[in-house]
C-alpha cells in the first residue's frame, strides 16, 4: 500500500501582514510540513525573508519547518537556518557548486538534505548525490512567484526521478501549480509530498484546503 500523500502548505501565498494570525489557522495534524521559500532576487528575480522571520514563524508554530532556498551559494547560510527551526533545507543544484559538500553539510547540522531542480535541469544531475539526499524538490514551475500554471511534462520528469529514486530512502517532492485538478496526476507519477501555496491560501479554510487536496488523491 502506497503511503497517503503529504501536504506542504507554502507560506508565499499567506497573508504577511498577519503570520501570527495565518499559522493559527493550520492544523499541524493535516499540514504535513509548512512550506517556507527564501529568494535573494539573484537566483530567482523575487526577493522574500530569511532566518530571522523563519525564526519568528518557528516560535508561533509546531508544523516542522521545510525551507526552500532559491540562493545563489546557499552553504552560506546553512548554520544560520538551523539556528531559524528549518528541520528540511533544500537547495537547489544550479545554485550551489559543490553540492555533494553541501548536503553533507546540512545532515551534519541536523536537518534533513534536499536537493531542488529546475524546470530545465533533467533529473541526471542529482544521479551521484543519491546517498546524500532525504528529498528532491522537483519544480513544476519556474521558481520566483506563486500562482503559475503548472508545466505539464514536469508528470513525466516526476515519474523518471521516482524511477532514478529506485529504493534510495528520498522522498519526492512537486513544488508549483499544484492544484486539486492536478494533484492526483502527480500523486501517481510518484509524487509523495506535494507544496501548495494559492490553492491552499485563496479558500475560506486552509485546513479545508488540504483536506480536499489528500482527498483527490484517494481511490
Ligand atoms: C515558487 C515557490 C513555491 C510557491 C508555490 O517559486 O517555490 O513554493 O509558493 O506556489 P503555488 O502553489 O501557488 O504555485
Ligand atoms: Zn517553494
Amino acid at each position: 500500500m502506497r503511503k497517503p500523500v503529504q501536504i506542504a502548505p507554502s507560506l508565499l501565498s499567506a497573508d504577511f501582514g498577519n503570520l501570527e494570525a495565518e499559522l493559527a489557522q493550520l492544523d499541524p495534524q493535516l499540514a504535513d510540513y509548512l512550506h517556507i521559500d527564501v529568494m535573494d532576487g539573484n537566483f530567482v528575480p523575487n526577493l522574500t525573508i530569511g532566518p530571522l522571520v523563519i525564526d519568528a514563524i518557528h516560535q508561533r508554530s509546531n508544523i516542522p519547518l521545510d525551507v526552500h532556498l532559491m540562493i545563489e551559494k546557499p552553504e552560506r547560510y546553512l548554520k544560520d537556518f538551523k539556528a531559524s527551526g528549518a528541520q528540511l533545507l533544500t537547495v537547489h543544484q544550479e545554485a550551489c557548486r559543490h553540492l555533494q559538500a553541501c548536503l553533507r553539510d546540512i545532515r551534519a547540522l541536523g536537518m534533513k538534505a534536499g536537493a531542488s531542480l529546475n524546470p530545465s535541469t533533467p533529473v541526471e544531475m542529482l544521479s551521484q548525490v543519491l546517498p546524500d539526499l532525504d528529498l528532491i524538490l522537483l519544480m513544476t514551475v519556474n521558481p520566483g512567484f506563486g500562482g503559475q500554471e503548472f508545466i505539464p511534462q514536469m508528470t513525466d520528469k516526476i515519474r523518471a526521478c521516482k524511477k532514478m529514486i529506485g529504493s534510495y530512502p528520498i522522498e519526492l517532492s512537486v513544488d508549483g501549480g499544484i492544484k486539486r485538478s492536478n494533484i492526483r496526476e502527480v500523486y501517481e507519477a510518484g509524487a509523495d509530498l506535494c507544496v501548495s501555496g494559492s490553492e491552499i491560501f485563496s479558500q475560506p479554510s486552509y485546513n479545508e484546503a488540504i483536506r480536499q487536496l489528500k482527498a483527490a488523491c484517494q481511490s
